[in-house]
């Protein structure tokens, strides 16, 4: 069943109903101000660091689901009985007389009415400022007068979001707010109140929040216990019943923000509110209005504050920001659109819908947010992901290379000397986390792969000479390209018995802990190593050394290294003869070694018999393609591990948990990466079948885990049909097909890799863009714009021939041409025509 549908021109997904199978969310924000939004108005919001910098509270794994958000509760007095209500449906439940959610391009909108009240609300943050703005309006449909009182509520969280929920004996004394009520005046035509959050700012912090609306109040809360009531969940506000507030001053305990304001509204007559949640900033001498020494009275330096605020205080202002945002997305995904309409196949507009406009929304929120803050990563436990974010820059690079390029110097400074990484860092600081520290050994090469990404394409070579850190010391600074050269050879001198890469603490399968042998409770299966094995080895590494080896080469010729090249072919022909010696199977490709030097992923093993991970990246790389082992492991792979829902990581699952294997056996059989369906690795497969020419099968492999292909079939996947899940449960689970942790994955970049450049086949490539489609034969034709390098291709694809691939012809701007299209750089719209 579905909840929803796409509406394509607009570029939203349009929520039917409230109670969806989990809450489905939108992302708010793609610079430093971040907003999390429920369809029911749950979420929260954090400027730059999910943990550190946590501005309101969230509470996870709660009961109800999705407890916390930006609450806006109505009380209609008119007929008698005051009827009180949330129009967001939660945190109420309240029956509804019309509702629908539209998640859009960094802003939502929800609509609802009951008895003639009609609400909306639309959220979203500006381009360029550090807020979220939630304009509400109010429009009276009944023919009566209507008296409301509407009451905006937001808990404030006290920054550091894990002592926020942790150190309650500090917490509870601490909390402090300022309220300012503005008369209308020239600055304030409607007039104002802004509640502001200071907690901590009276000693190290020069920050602080504010909640604000454009409109006279005739109260306001700001302690939690007095809004609510004490026993009282967000479902029962005792002043919203009470139809007052308390003007209650927090000290200490839970401080929060609420406005009571009072609407007067005649038969169709529309009110429009603008709230904004602000984070401000002052210069460490500048953050006092007033200090009164001795006491907590010092008045904070609204300054910052005046500023936003006082530029955000009408409806017609925030609509501006509103339609410079959607400017602002129309031209990110100007930059590659996809048009199915010639494909003669009608479910391929879902492909056109993931590819053009949520796969790509998709990767510059998992740029922005790597895996700190989703509805199943709570923000606190982890920070930017070395691998991960090299990953999200393959499918985030050509929408904003600027960012990609500081992004990949961020990175590389928290690289060691050595090229081996710091596996996390928190990206207020960017500095290495100490706690998850490094020895995963596959985190080097992710970093070529990031920066060859870049280069292909921008063409911007320079990116190799800029000064990079090593372990965040300038002393220790060289070129980017040192840093690249390190990391090839972190993985030349790190080998095992078979001449494999050893595999450390894991290698891109977090849970493959080879050298960890954890029996005891609650130890990090990551950062434990118990058993210091020097023998563990990865054919996946040995994969994807093999695989992006190749770039590396081509950097080292295009910039005049041929001695580098040279010694870097011979390394990756050494790799090969080692997978081909000791990573062959009969069947596959064998998964690892592990510390024993026994295979894993091997006929030989009673469960773990088969690894989706070494089979799809060695067929990238083009291992046995030629003597027909590649062909072999991939139908190795069809015929053990496809599924309905995509393809599981291994089979047989593991039932007993292993020592010498770690994490990857303590899930239960179906579940995440034991056997379960972790999508991140299913577009390596995809990819893999395009290097055989199997375009059916390619296509196949695409659409199982496409979200937009079980839209009807919402129920069992639960997760929301516009955006990819980690993980879909797997054959061996209960729930086969029900995907869990949406959003911050790997698979966001891999899927729109996958299809944009390896099935629609537009490849950015060192020269300039390869066409080399691989389809299934009966999709017909499509076409494809592309922004590259300064220029514009609008390329069609004809493949009324029936081809899976091969290209026949193609001709340019008119003109026969073979080869490599080249970067024009000339501002001008290139006509691309591709026969198959
Ligand atoms: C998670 C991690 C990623 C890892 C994958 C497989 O998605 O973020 O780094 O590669 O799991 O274990
Ligand atoms: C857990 C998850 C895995 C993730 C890892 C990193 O092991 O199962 O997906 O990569 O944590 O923290």
């Amino acid at each position: 069943m579905q909840y929803g549908y796409f509406d394509d021109d607009a570029r939203e997904y349009v929520i039917t109903r409230p109670d969806t199978p989990y809450p489905w969310i939108n992302y708010l924000g793609s610079e430093e101000f971040f907003g999390l939004f429920s369809n029911t108005s749950g979420g929260y919001c954090f400027y730059r660091d999910a943990r550190m910098l946590r501005l309101t509270r969230y509470r996870y794994n709660n009961v109800p689901a999705d407890a916390g958000g930006r609450y806006f509760y109505l009380r209609d007095n008119s007929g008698g009985n005051a009827d009180v209500w949330t129009p967001s449906w939660m945190p109420m439940k309240s029956k509804l007389d019309r509702y629908e959610c539209r998640h859009g391009m960094g802003y939502s909108r929800i609509s609802s009415s009951r008895n003639g009240l009609a609400f909306s609300q639309v959220s979203f943050v500006p381009l360029g400022d550090n807020c979220e703005i939630h304009k509400i309006t109010l429009t009276n449909e009944s023919g009566a007068e209507k008296n409301v009182d509407m009451f905006s509520f937001v808990e404030f969280c006290l920054w550091n979001a894990n002592d926020d929920m942790t150190n309650f004996q500090r917490n509870f004394s601490i909390g402090e707010v300022e309220i300012e009520i503005l008369s209308a005046d020239s600055r304030h035509p409607t007039g104002a109140a802004r509640i502001y959050h200071k907690t901590e700012y009276r000693e190290r912090r020069n920050h602080y929040a504010v909640w604000a609306v454009n409109a006279p109040v005739s109260g306001f809360d700001t302690d939690r216990q007095s809004f609510l009531g004490l026993y009282n969940g967000f479902d029962s506000p005792q002043a919203v019943f009470k139809g007052e507030a308390s003007n209650s001053v927090a000290s200490g305990w839970a401080p929060v923000g609420s406005h009571h304001i009072k609407v007067k509204l005649a038969p169709n007559e529309s009110k429009t509110f603008v709230f904004v949640f602000g984070y401000c900033e002052n210069p460490q001498d500048q953050k006092w209005e007033k200090q009164v020494s001795g006491g907590n009275h010092g008045v904070i330096n609204k300054t910052p504050a005046n500023k936003l605020l006082d530029k955000y205080n009408t409806a017609e202002a925030a609509d501006k920001a509103l339609a410079e945002l959607n400017a602002y997305w129309k031209n990110l995904l100007g930059k590659f659109t996809v048009d199915a309409s010639a494909s003669s196949r009608p479910d391929d507009i879902k492909m056109a819908r993931m590819a053009g406009v949520w796969n790509q929304y998709q990767c510059m929120v998992t740029f922005n947010m790597s895996r700190s803050a989703s509805y199943f990563e709570s923000g606190i436990g982890r920070g930017m992901g070395f691998r991960d974010s090299n990953q999200d820059l393959l499918g985030f690079v050509h929408l904003v290379p600027q960012r990609a390029r500081s992004r990949i110097l961020d990175i590389a400074a928290t690289q060691f000397p050595d090229g081996s990484a710091y596996h996390q860092y928190q990206p207020l600081t960017k500095r290495g986390n100490n706690e998850v520290g490094t020895g995963f050994n596959d985190d080097p090469l992710w970093l070529i792969c990031g920066v060859a990404a870049y280069i292909k394409e921008t063409g911007d070579y320079s990116i190799l000479d800029e000064k990079v850190p090593f372990d965040n010391d300038e002393k220790l600074a060289d070129t980017l390209f040192i840093h690249l050269k390190r990391s090839f050879d972190f993985i030349v001198t790190h080998k095992g018995p078979h001449g494999l890469p050893l595999i450390g603490r894991a290698d891109w399968n977090d849970c493959l802990n080879l050298n960890c042998f954890s029996a005891t409770p609650g130890e990090s299966f990551q950062t434990t190593a118990n058993f210091e094995s020097g023998v563990a080895e990865s054919v996946l590494i040995a994969a994807i050394f093999a695989f992006t080896g190749p770039d590396y080469i081509e950097i080292c010729k295009r910039t005049n290294r041929a001695d580098e090249a040279s010694y870097a072919q011979k390394e990756i022909s050494k790799m090969i003869d080692a997978i081909n010696q000791h990573g062959w199977d009969g069947d596959w490709f064998v998964r690892a070694y592990d510390a024993y030097g026994k295979k894993i992923g091997s006929k030989e093993c009673d469960d773990g018999k088969i690894f989706i991970e070494s089979n799809g990246f060695a067929v990238m790389a083009g291992i046995g393609v030629d003597d027909g082992r590649a062909v072999k492991a991939l139908d190795s792979v069809k015929e053990h591990l496809d599924t309905k829902y995509g393809i599981v990581l291994l089979q047989p699952a593991y039932k007993d948990y292993h020592l010498e294997l770690g994490e990857v056996s303590s899930y239960p059989p179906g579940y995440k990466e034991n056997a379960g369906i972790f999508c991140h690795n299913n577009p390596w497969v995809t990819i893999g079948e395009t290097v055989l020419g199997r375009g059916t099968r390619a296509f196949e492999t695409y659409a199982k885990i496409c979200p937009a292909y079980r839209e009807d079939d919402s129920d069992l996947r639960r997760m929301e049909p516009y955006v990819y899940a980690q993980m879909v449960a797997g054959k061996d689970a209960p729930r086969h097909g029900e995907a869990k942790n949406s959003w911050l994955t790997g698979t966001a970049a891999w899927t729109f890799v996958s299809i944009s450049q390896y099935i629609l086949g537009v490849r950015p490539v060192f020269d300039g863009l390869l066409i080399d489609p691989c389809v299934p034969k009966d999709m017909k034709g499509f076409t494809v714009t592309r922004h590259f390098r300064g220029a514009d291709y609008h390329i069609t694809v004809d493949n009324s021939a029936g081809a899976e691939k091969g290209v026949k012809s193609v001709t340019v701007d008119g003109k026969p041409h073979e080869g490599v299209i080249p970067a024009f750089n000339d501002g001008k719209v290139h006509n691309v025509l591709v026969k198959m």
